[in-house]
C-alpha cells in the first residue's frame, strides 16, 4: 500500500515533520532547522509515537552538529548540550534513548576526525536509522501477520501506525501486512484520551488506505468484547522490560485485563530497538506525567472546573501475563516459564 504522506523526512538539510497536532484538520509540514525546533515538536506531539521520536531525535543531533560547525563553537562540549536537549523531551519511549546511543557512538568512533567529519557521519547515521525503520517494520508486520486471520476485528489504541514511525507502524503494519495477504479484517479505534490519538490519527491513516474502521470511545471497549464484537487487541509498545512488561499508551492496561477476561488475545507489535534489556521489569519504567490541561481542556475548550486537581499519566504498564506474544522483526516472542522466548519459525 502506498503512502501518501511522510511523517518524518530530510529534506535540504532540514527535519521535515507532518504536525500531528494538527491532524486530521489540517495536513501541514513543518521545517525544523534547528534541534531546539526538534526538541520542541517532540514535546508538544507534532511527531509522536517511540520509533518516529528516535529517528526524529537522531535528525535533532544532525542538525545541532551542523549548527555547531557554523558557529565554530567547541563542538564536542556543544554536542553533549544538543544530546542531553533531546533525551529531556520525552521519558518513556526508550527508542529515543536507543537512537541518540546510536548517534552518540557515531561521535565516540569519530572523536579524533574533524567536526565536518563527525557531522556527515551523524547525518549519514541519521539516514541509516531512517532506513532501518521503513525495513524493521516491514518485516514486523508480515511476522505478525500470521497471527490474524481473515475476518478478524482487531481492536487497538492510540496510534501505532505510520505516523508513529518512518513508515508502515507497528501495530498498523501488522493490520496491513495481513490485509496485502487477502484477509479480510475491521479495526477498532479506541479515541484514547486526552489527546486523542486514536480518534485522530489511526483513523485518518486507515481510512486513508481504505481498511474498514470503527471509532469508539475508550470506555465502550469492554462492552464490545463482551458481545463478542472483537477477536483479537494488538497494540504497539514504548518501552517493553526483559520479563515482556510492556508500557503503552495510557488505557492499554486495561484493553488488556478486559481481553483477558473475554478470552481474547492480546498482542503487542514493536522493533527490538523498544525492548530495554537493562530492566528486569515494567516497575522502573519511567512514566510521563503531562500538564493538566490536557486533561480539563478537549481542543482548546474548557470541560473540567477552573483549578480542579488532574493526574495525567501518558502511558502504563501491563505485565507480561496479560500478553499473548510480542511481535517483532526478528519474529514473535511467547512466554515460557517465565521469560519470554523467540518462536520457532519452522
Ligand atoms: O504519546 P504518544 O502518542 O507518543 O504515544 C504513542 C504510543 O503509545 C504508541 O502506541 C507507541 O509509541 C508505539 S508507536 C509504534
Amino acid at each position: 500500500m502506498a503512502q501518501t504522506f511522510s511523517t518524518l523526512r530530510w529534506e535540504a538539510r532540514s527535519l521535515v515533520l507532518l504536525d500531528q497536532t494538527q491532524l486530521p484538520e489540517k495536513e501541514v509540514y513543518l521545517v525544523c532547522k534547528d534541534y531546539r525546533a526538534v526538541a520542541d515538536a517532540i514535546r508538544r506531539l507534532a511527531v509522536r509515537g517511540a520509533p518516529a521520536i528516535g529517528v526524529a531525535g537522531a535528525f535533532g543531533v544532525v542538525l545541532g552538529a551542523y549548527e555547531l560547525l557554523r558557529q565554530e563553537k567547541d563542538f564536542f562540549a556543544g554536542l553533549e548540550a544538543v544530546f542531553a536537549e533531546l533525551a529531556g523531551t520525552r521519558p518513556t519511549a526508550v527508542n529515543l534513548f536507543w537512537a541518540l546511543g546510536r548517534m552518540e557512538q557515531v561521535v565516540t568512533v569519530h572523536r579524533q576526525d574533524s567536526p565536518a567529519v563527525v557531522a556527515a557521519a551523524l547525518e549519514a547515521e541519521a539516514l541509516r536509522l531512517y532506513q532501518e525503520d521503513i525495513e524493521t517494520n516491514r518485516r514486523l508486520g508480515a511476522h505478525g501477520a500470521a497471527l490474524l486471520t481473515d475476518g478478524m476485528t482487531v481492536l487497538t489504541i492510540c496510534n501505532a501506525g505510520a505516523l508513529a514511525t518512518v513508515a508502515h507502524g507497528t501495530a498498523l503494519a501488522v493490520i496491513r501486512a495481513a490485509v496485502d495477504e487477502g484477509k479480510y479484517l475491521k479495526v477498532v479505534a479506541c479515541e484514547t484520551r486526552p489527546l486523542l490519538q486514536g480518534a485522530r490519527l489511526t483513523t485518518w491513516e486507515l481510512m486513508k488506505d481504505g481498511i474498514p474502521v470503527t471509532l469508539i470511545t475508550d470506555n465502550m471497549a469492554g462492552y464490545l468484547m463482551q458481545q463478542g464484537k472483537v477477536q483479537a487487541v494488538l497494540t504497539g509498545a514504548d518501552r517493553i522490560a526483559a520479563n515482556g512488561d510492556v508500557a503503552n499508551k495510557i488505557g492499554t492496561y486495561t484493553l488488556a485485563v478486559l481481553a483477558q477476561a473475554h478470552g481474547i488475545p492480546f498482542y503487542v507489535a514493536a522493533p527490538m530497538s523498544t525492548f530495554d534489556f537493562s530492566l528486569p521489569d515494567g516497575k522502573q519504567i519511567p512514566i510521563e506525567e503531562r500538564a493538566a490541561e490536557e486533561v480539563t481542556r478537549l481542543r482548546g475548550q474548557q470541560i473540567a472546573p477552573e483549578g480542579v486537581t488532574v493526574y495525567n499519566p501518558a502511558f502504563d504498564v501491563t505485565p507480561a501475563r496479560f500478553v499473548r506474544a510480542w511481535i517483532t522483526e526478528k519474529g514473535v516472542f511467547r512466554s515460557q516459564g517465565g521469560k519470554i522466548k523467540l518462536e520457532d519459525t519452522d
